[in-house]
């Protein structure tokens, strides 16, 4: 088996509530997602407010291959609720993981009350926009020039919502 076929199955990662002692994978996972990493105190102490939540992937076991594939943060105030952040390890995506966890926090949701769930995103990040289309989010608000990048380009946030009703 090749490496690459081996690092993009999935099926052997379980989807397992995050906890404080996952924080600096999770901050290791957020640095190769994001120009602006969070550190593992950060998401600690996102993580010791009441509301927040979260979903880590994860291989069971201790070995090298057993370290962490993506993590999810939500957070649900009365019966609505927010994406934090999401993101999977860049040699384990495209590969059903951040469908998984998003599946995770919507179990959650749904078992909870919640009525709908927001979050805002780069409209330049097709991947994600085309993650939360699937999942069936519909775009409810636009903010444009929100995003900077490199260069002093700026792109549209687009504020999604799927109604869990
Ligand atoms: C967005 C992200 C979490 C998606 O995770 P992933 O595990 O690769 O997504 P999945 O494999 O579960 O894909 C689920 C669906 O999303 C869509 N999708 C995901 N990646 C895609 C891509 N590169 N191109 C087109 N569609 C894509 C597809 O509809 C896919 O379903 P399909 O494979 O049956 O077609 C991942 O790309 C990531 O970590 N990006 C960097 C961090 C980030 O941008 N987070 C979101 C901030 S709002």
């Amino acid at each position: 088996m090749s490496a690459p076929s081996l690092f993009r199955r999935t099926s052997d990662f379980e989807i397992v509530p995050l906890t404080v002692e996952d924080c600096a994978d999770a901050s290791a996972l957020h640095a190769q997602g994001f120009r602006r990493p969070w550190s593992d105190g950060e998401i600690s102490a996102l993580l010791h407010q009441e509301p927040v939540f979260g979903f880590i992937a994860r291989r069971p076991g201790n070995g090298w291959n057993s370290s962490a594939g993506g993590f999810v943060l939500a957070r649900l105030v009365e019966d609505e609720a927010e994406i934090l952040t999401i993101v999977v390890r860049p040699r384990n995506r495209r590969a059903g993981l951040g469908w998984r966890l998003m599946g995770a926090v919507l179990r959650q949701l749904r078992a909870e009350g919640a009525a709908s769930l927001f979050l805002e995103v780069d409209e330049a990040n097709r991947e994600a926009v085309a993650l939360y289309r699937k999942l069936g989010f519909d775009t409810v608000a636009e903010r444009a020039a929100y995003y900077d990048h490199d260069g002093g380009a700026r792109s549209t946030a687009l504020v999604m919502r799927l109604n869990l009703g």
